[in-house]
């Protein structure tokens, strides 16, 4: 199959993405290639997702074997709504995305595995997508967006990654910093854990945090005074346990209440640091935040008030689209499509699931 868009009409791309505990489907239907820099126009024809946390809870965090199996169950009839919602079929596909990788190898076989099948038998192209690639372009889904120009600095926060990344171009990452242990979604993950307070821990220790005092307990900020861009969260977790181990137990609420505070005060002092870092150091003023932990409410306020007072701006992806799901699989893939920026890999039998895959690599 060639990998040749074409822009005669709009193109409809459909998204798969199953790299962790999301099935997500979605049907964009993307305008022209970009006129004077704007962005082309999408429209989300349909979208379908299935998020496993109900499955994964009970554990304490994702098990990888059950949700292979929880992506075979549900992918066919997700891709069925979203087609339903869609008010359309199978061929008006033109193109099929589907997350690479990175994530978890069985759960990734399955979106791979369906979108050959699905490419195979529809004769339609295929092309395989870098899931943070998905993430880092989803901000421009966002309405608030038409303003972004290429370079720009990209924060990618998720439950696997914290990377600051300089975006010069569609496939052109530059890697300026990571974190060296813990990415930032595991330190909230674990914390809220030590607290009891279930999973995934970003959204409940956000919660809990919005009722109590953060400064009644002085959480580390871990390489914040350091010169270079990278990160260390895994402290945090022994930090937290420590704390939790001195109150009395059963925890009170409102000791629950102030220790997600600190944590949560704790990591995103530590990112917005670093992000003024990398403006200062990159001299760019554009920055753009992504992955499950873009949806976080004091991360969102500290960014823009600690950007607004360099003249810089920050954006951010619409908040549904901040968690994995299928609509930035497809947003990227025609993104990539209008900029001719297509890998070569793309149509190629040899897509596959990539569990480890640096972003960095895509480059040209
Ligand atoms: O991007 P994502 O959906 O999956 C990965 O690719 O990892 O990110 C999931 C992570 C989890 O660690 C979750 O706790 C975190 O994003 N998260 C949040 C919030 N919502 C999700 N962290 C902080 N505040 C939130 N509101
Ligand atoms: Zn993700």
């Amino acid at each position: 199959m060639t990998a040749e868009p074409q822009f005669g009409k709009p193109v409809r791309i459909l998204g798969i993405e199953t790299s962790c505990d999301e099935t997500g489907l979605a049907l964009l239907e993307l305008g022209p290639p970009a006129q004077d820099g704007q962005w082309p126009k999408a429209r989300v024809l349909g979208q379908a997702l299935h998020s496993q946390i109900d499955l994964h809870k009970t554990y304490g965090g994702v098990v990888p074997e059950l949700a292979s199996r929880d992506h075979l169950l549900r992918i066919m009839p997700l891709l069925t709504t979203c087609l339903e919602q869609a008010n359309t079929c199978l061929d008006e596909v033109d193109w099929i995305a589907v997350t690479e990788g990175p994530g978890l190898a069985g759960a990734l076989l399955v979106g791979v595995s369906v979108a050959h099948g699905l490419a195979a038998a529809l004769n339609k192209p295929l092309m395989g997508i870098h899931h943070l690639e998905g993430h880092l372009l989803s901000p421009l889904l966002d309405a608030g967006s038409q303003d972004l120009r290429f370079p720009f600095l990209a924060l990618l926060v998720s439950g696997g990654h914290t990377q600051i990344m300089q975006v010069d171009g569609v496939g052109q990452y530059t890697l300026l910093g990571e974190t060296i242990d813990d990415a930032a979604g595991e330190a909230f993950d674990k914390s809220a854990q030590l607290l009891g307070l279930g999973y995934p821990g970003g959204p409940a220790i956000s919660k809990w945090a919005a009722k109590g005092r953060a400064d009644r307990f002085e959480f580390p900020r871990p390489l914040k005074n350091r010169p270079n861009l990278d990160f260390s969260f895994a402290g945090l977790k022994t930090a937290v346990l420590t704390q939790v181990q001195k109150l009395q137990t059963p925890l009170s609420d409102e000791d629950r209440a102030d220790v997600a505070a600190g944590v949560q005060a704790a990591i995103v002092d530590v990112l917005v640091h670093k992000c003024m870092a990398a403006m200062d150091q990159t001299g760019l003023k554009q920055l753009v935040i992504s992955g499950g932990v873009s949806a976080n409410a004091l991360l969102r306020d500290r960014l823009l008030s600690a950007a607004n007072k360099r003249g810089a701006k920050v954006f951010f992806p619409p908040l549904q689209l901040c968690t994995d799901n299928g609509v930035m699989i497809a947003w990227a893939a025609g993104l990539r499509l209008s900029q001719s920026v297509v890998r070569p890999e793309a149509g190629d039998p040899q897509i596959m699931a990539r569990p480890r895959w640096d972003l960095a690599s895509l480059a040209p």
